[in-house]
């Protein structure tokens, strides 16, 4: 075999089509000192822990060791071994009991990203600190009218939150449907993003990449580099797709097949959508349908200009949230199968549009260059009210059983996608304008220089927990509050 020249290396590194050139050699090239992937594996799945009689109980154990990330050998973060971890199903009204063990060697915690509970005790509480070689027993205790969807599990220890999940640390839960959808199957796609030298060892960000939200060079789904897999045309999938992303927002897009969108975050629509992508700030979620076509389709992450300072970022002066290209490969091929019956309507889901309010607040971000004491480690301070997250202070007190509108307002040049812990919000107006449809998430991206207004029911859950930016490294700086339910 004739050597391959760094020139031509670097463009089939950079069409990705190096580890397929020289995979049969074993050599593992590097570009820039990164981890060269091996590509176009079939698809693996997390495995999947499921409740059984209303219950589920797991051991996660949270280390640092090797593990297979895109193919390769590598050194990082997993939970049980694994990226991502395990996925975990449940159904409404389901009791979930997680041993966490530490075998990090930083303090950890966990938490269930958009489920509805208690925030308290040993429920989903983020001022829980688990010490190194130290356990803690989570109960969690989803309502009866636990609304069914794909949420998922990160840390959430201030402020190590962007380390470790950038290192590894996730995994998605699905509350399932009362009554299971006509479906062919089911796919839970984690997409998540990585920097790993040529070791296979996690590249720490620079002070740039901090301030704009780290991004990874290695964009994966369900720890792989652009699998493959099959379906029959016909066949109708149902894709679970979780944005595990520190900081990237991704645009998907599956051209040649047809993409009906049942929601985002828990906000099931009444009716599934027809689209031709979706975009996914950090921490957001899809419930898609895929109705197979023959051909072969790539699923693309695409660019999303979340903004940027300094002529760092946005679409046209920088990389960030830029285009990725293929993330997998679906091929359909084989005889048809026989057409499936309607995804059924759902009952309207509640509204808080008509609701009477107990409250309106303003929350507004704040985003400044290392001005007084606060600076934050990727040199900008990220504040929430002009205030940086303080455990101990109670930013916001809200009444159980009241409806509120907020209004955040972003003043500043970047994206910050806002987070509420334990209740949904209802988008009800972008940048001064009406929604008109009911859009319930838990993460709710605030353009730049821009605002948007929500409702929120506060509900059932009496305690203290937290709001924040999920772009994880501005969490850890500081954009993050607290808000107390009596
Ligand atoms: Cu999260
Ligand atoms: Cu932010
Ligand atoms: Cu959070």
């Amino acid at each position: 075999m004739r050597p391959i020249s760094r020139r031509l290396a670097l463009q089939l590194g950079g069409l990705g089509l190096l580890s397929a050139a020289v995979g049969g050699a074993g050599v593992t090239w590097t570009r820039d000192g990164l981890l060269v992937p091996r590509a176009g594996e079939q698809l693996a799945e997390p495995e999947t822990m499921r409740s059984e009689d209303g219950l589920l109980r797991v051991r996660l154990a949270a280390a640092e060791g090797a593990l297979t990330i895109g193919g390769r050998r590598a050194n990082a973060y997993g939970y049980n071994g694994t990226l991502p971890g395990p996925t975990l199903r449940l159904r409404p009204g389901d009791r979930l009991q997680v041993e966490l063990v530490n075998r990090l060697e930083s303090p950890t915690n966990l938490h269930v990203h958009g489920l509805r509970v208690s925030p308290a005790d040993n429920g989903d509480n983020v001022f829980v600190s688990v010490q190194p070689g130290q356990t803690f027993a989570y109960d969690y205790r989803l309502p009866e009218d636990h609304p069914p969807g794909v949420y998922w599990y990160h840390p959430h220890r201030h402020p190590l939150v962007a380390d470790q999940v950038f290192g590894g640390l996730y995994g998605a839960i699905v509350v399932e449907d009362p009554d299971e959808l006509p479906v062919s199957r089911e796919r839970v796609l984690v997409v998540s993003d990585i920097t790993l030298d040529a070791a296979g060892r996690v590249r720490p960000p620079s002070r740039t990449a901090r301030m704009m939200g780290r991004e990874g060079e290695l964009v994966l789904v369900n720890g792989q580099a652009r699998p493959m897999f099959t379906a029959r045309p016909g066949e109708r999938e149902r894709w679970r797709i979780v944005n595990a992303c520190a900081a990237r927002y991704v645009r998907l897009r599956l051209d040649g097949q047809q993409l009906d969108l049942l929601g985002i975050d828990s906000g099931r629509y009444a009716e599934p959508r027809r689209v031709e992508e979706i975009v996914l700030a950090t921490g957001n979620r899809a419930d898609l349908l895929v109705t197979a076509t023959e051909g072969t389709s790539t699923l693309e992450a695409l660019g999303v200009d979340r903004g940027g300072m300094f002529g760092i970022g946005g679409l046209r002066g920088g990389s960030v949230s830029g285009d990725v290209g293929p993330l997998a490969t679906l091929r359909v091929t084989g005889a048809a199968v026989p057409e499936l019956p309607a995804v059924p309507v759902l009952p309207q889901s509640p509204d808080l549009r008509a609701a009477e309010l107990a409250a309106h607040r303003r929350l507004v971000f704040g985003m400044g260059m290392g001005m007084g004491g606060g600076m934050g480690r990727g040199g900008a301070t990220f504040t929430i009210d002009g205030a940086q997250f303080d455990r101990d202070r109670v930013d916001q007190t809200v009444a159980l059983g009241t409806v509120e509108e907020w209004t955040m307002v972003n003043p500043t040049p970047m994206d910050h996608p806002f987070h509420l812990h334990v209740w949904p919000m209802q988008i009800v107006a972008e940048a001064g304008r009406a929604v008109n449809d009911v859009r319930r998430q838990d993460v709710v991206n605030v353009p730049a220089r821009s605002e948007v207004t929500v409702r929120i029911a506060f509900e059932e859950f009496a305690g203290r927990t937290v709001y924040h930016c999920h772009i994880l490294d501005h969490e850890d700086d500081g954009m993050m509050a607290v808000l107390e339910a009596r």
